[in-house]
């Protein structure tokens, strides 16, 4: 290897059969064999030839060196070629023979569905975000003191009795103080809300409750109650109407009309029921309203001015009203539900009925 011209030789050679010898490599492990003979790092022929560069003339090395390299480029790159095509081959083989046909559609996944109630507690809510009131939330097992006490309703006087207790031992000395309670509704919230802010207040409460009685098609121990609480200056009866009005609307269409009757709740003064035009007959009279043309959503009222004293707010300068509604009674009334059980009962094929409802 005294001339440039014949040192170039052993180069074209060993390319064109490595590029030769690459086409008749049938699979991966014949292609990583052929890689280590003329590619390989150590042994790769390619290689060889630089590691005899120093027995070469100085002025020939750069020429044959350059010369190499650009060899090792092009099989290098024939080799990739190769590989991709082997890779490809190699897997259709695969699934060819695989028991996954990957071209069937995947099994679908079970979707859920909200609950009835969380429909209409998020229905209720967005209604009442447009009349200005937040949705708070709060506990469920309750102090007596906010259950009951705040509320205008102590220890031993015969109002108790109206709300069945679920009582659940005692936190501190004191039982009669520190009682603890599952809540029997969702009124407590009223007291906490106050005792935690001034005026103006305007909340209502979603929530479960339960009361220590029998079960039947429209009473359950475990429900959930809707609780409203407006206090400012200057709020009136009209105020809690207009409100109550407005939300029977948005619920049940807008031809609906509210109706307050007298009744009696501790914790306000004066206090109601109310009830909504029907919505089936509207107000006609139907089998859903007993002939009567009206339905009954809850109770409400004027915050009593005990309760406002119990926890600060000058009744002289703060008026404010409040309502109480059972959430499952709308939804019963909104989709024509008779039993109150269907709620708690786990049968899908109740729950599915509400797959399409979007709130
Ligand atoms: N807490 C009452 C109940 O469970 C319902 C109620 C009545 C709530 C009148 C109120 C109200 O806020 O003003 O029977």
């Amino acid at each position: 290897m005294t001339q440039g011209s014949t040192a170039a030789e052993p180069i074209t050679a060993i390319e064109r059969e490595a590029l030769e010898r690459l086409t008749t490599v049938a699979d991966e492990g014949a292609l990583e064999g052929w890689f280590r003979e003329y590619l390989g790092r150590k042994e790769g022929r390619l290689n060889a030839l630089l590691r005899g560069l120093g027995a070469l003339p100085q002025e020939e090395r750069p020429r044959f060196g350059a010369a190499v390299n650009a060899a090792k480029e092009r099989v290098t790159a024939a080799y990739e070629e190769r590989k991709g095509t082997l890779g490809a081959a190699a897997l259709g083989a695969r699934l060819a023979g695989d028991a996954i046909d990957i071209t069937l559609p995947g099994r679908p996944v079970p979707q859920g569905t909200l609950h009835p109630t969380t429909l209409m507690i998020r229905e209720l809510s967005a209604i009442f975000a447009l009349l200005g009131f937040q949705t708070i939330e709060g506990p469920e097992v309750e102090e007596t003191r906010y259950n009951f006490d705040l509320l205008n309703i102590p220890t031993n006087h015969p109002a108790r009795d109206e709300w069945d207790t679920f009582y659940i031992g005692s936190r501190g000395a004191d039982d009669t103080v520190n009682e603890m309670v599952l809540r029997t509704h969702t009124s407590p919230m009223q007291a906490r809300t106050m005792l935690a802010q001034e005026p103006p207040v305007r909340v209502i409460v979603p929530g479960r409750c339960y009361r220590y009685e029998a079960t039947d098609a429209s009473h359950e121990a475990i429900f959930f109650q809707l609780e409203g609480l407006a206090v400012d200056r200057k709020i009136t009866m009209a105020d809690l109407k207009g409100t109550l009005t407005a939300m029977s609307r948005q619920l049940f269409g807008s031809d609906t009309r509210v109706r307050f009757r007298c009744d009696f709740f501790p914790f306000v003064e004066p206090g109601v029921d109310f009830s909504a035009t029907c919505a089936v007959c509207g107000g006609k009279g139907c089998r859903v309203c007993k002939g009567t043309g009206w339905l009954e959503l809850g109770g409400a009222g004027m915050v009593h001015p005990n309760v406002l004293r119990n926890v600060g707010y000058d009744p002289a300068r703060y008026s404010g009203f409040a309502f109480g509604l059972g959430i499952e009674r709308i939804v019963m009334i909104k989709y024509g539900i008779d039993d109150i059980r269907n709620f708690y009962g786990n049968d899908l094929r109740f729950l599915e009925e509400f797959a399409g409802t979007r709130i």
